[in-house]
């Protein structure tokens, strides 16, 4: 059995991050280092993800985080098989800063590069974690995606159906901002709505009357947003009981649409007659709790297995990339120095 070890990069949002994992065919991957470097404050003051700041902080950080991964690993770069990178999609500038650092080491150091989708990193984390079978279903969410997908291959996903408008993780952070709750929104919106009361205001349940997979989220968005202004008309402020209660019931409202619609991405899925049908979830917003516990017990119901990262491999990181890099390079692809950086690549 052939052992691989490769070097994962990953700088397509606002987390500069490297990674060495190392696997034996047939055998558990191993992640022998997981470095990321988050710009959450370098960005606080404006609302959202500047891309030029974003950019430059990756450009600055990306040489250290390779090397502080490979300190960690215990390797020297002579004993990486392969270079994974993020190569799309993303914010074009962070993309670029991690393809040219990854293109350099593999250039300077006659290593094979690999240009990774992050959506197939996120898809693919269950089989790093729990060495998941394909086909599998996935409900792929984050800040930037909301989609499910049949994983079929490495290669192949098939999309059931996702968001039309926000996507979960972007709509988090949108309403945290809304009620004044500390970015990123999904870990603080989680936080309050512990000690928020879930029925306190009656939010939309958005496309739950039409067929499908399809999702939206923009418009609970605003719902938040009259229910704040209300409260602020009437009161003349937020108190912290508002906000655990508008927190509360905007996750109970996030969580209900996930957890309906995965039903019926089930129910599409399970007419594909797998063999041994499971659901994995992905992407930072399957960090959230309630979500998790929701879709468990869901799962539970159905007859269906339920895989779900640890926290830290459900945001973004670079793990992921290096074990998506890893199942390619097995299956002998490479990429060469003209490998781009894609803002847009679907799966
Ligand atoms: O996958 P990710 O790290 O980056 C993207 O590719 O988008 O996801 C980040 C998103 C953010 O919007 C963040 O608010 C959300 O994931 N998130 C959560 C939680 N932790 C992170 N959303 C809900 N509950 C959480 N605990
Ligand atoms: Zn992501």
């Amino acid at each position: 059995a052939q052992t691989l070890t490769l070097l994962g990069i990953e700088s397509s949002c606002d987390d500069t991050a490297a990674a060495v994992i190392r696997q034996t065919e047939g055998q558990t991957a191993q992640i022998l280092s997981n470095e990321v470097f988050g710009q959450t404050e370098l960005h606080a003051d404006f609302g959202g993800v500047v891309p030029e700041i974003a950019a430059r902080a990756h450009a600055e950080k990306l040489d250290l985080m390779v090397e502080v991964a490979l300190q960690n690993a215990q390797l020297s770069l002579s004993e990486i098989d392969a270079i994974a990178v993020t190569a799309g999609p993303g914010l074009i500038g962070g993309v670029m800063s991690g393809v040219m650092c990854a293109k350099g080491l593999a250039a300077g150091s006659n290593t094979p590069l690999i240009g990774v989708n992050h959506l197939a990193g996120h898809a693919l984390t269950p089989r790093l974690t729990d060495a998941l079978e394909f086909p599998y279903l996935m409900l792929l969410v984050s800040g930037g995606h909301c989609q499910f997908l049949i994983a079929h291959s490495v290669m192949r996903f098939e999309r059931l159906g996702g968001t039309i408008d926000d996507a979960p993780g972007e709509a988090f952070d949108k309403v945290a901002k809304l009620i004044g709750l500390p970015q990123p929104g999904g870990p603080s919106i989680e936080r309050a709505a512990k000690m928020g009361d879930p029925t306190a205001h009656r939010l939309p349940r958005p496309l739950l009357d039409r067929e499908g997979c399809d999702m939206s989220f923009s418009g609970l968005k605003t719902a938040v947003l009259r229910a704040r202004d209300a409260l602020v008309a009437s009161q003349g402020g937020l108190h912290e009981a508002d906000q655990n209660d508008l927190a509360a019931s905007f996750q109970a409202a996030v969580t209900d649409v996930l957890v309906e619609k995965t039903r019926r991405a089930i129910e599409a899925y399970l007419s594909h007659d797998p063999p041994t049908p499971a659901i994995a979830v992905a992407g930072g917003v399957a960090a959230n709790t309630q979500l998790r516990a929701g879709l468990a017990s869901l799962a539970d119901a159905q007859g269906v297995a339920f895989t779900a990262p640890p926290l830290k491999l459900c945001t973004d990181n670079a793990a992921m990339i290096a074990w998506a890099g890893l199942e390619r390079f097995r299956l002998g692809h490479r990429d060469d120095l003209t490998l781009t950086a894609r803002p847009r690549w679907p799966l």
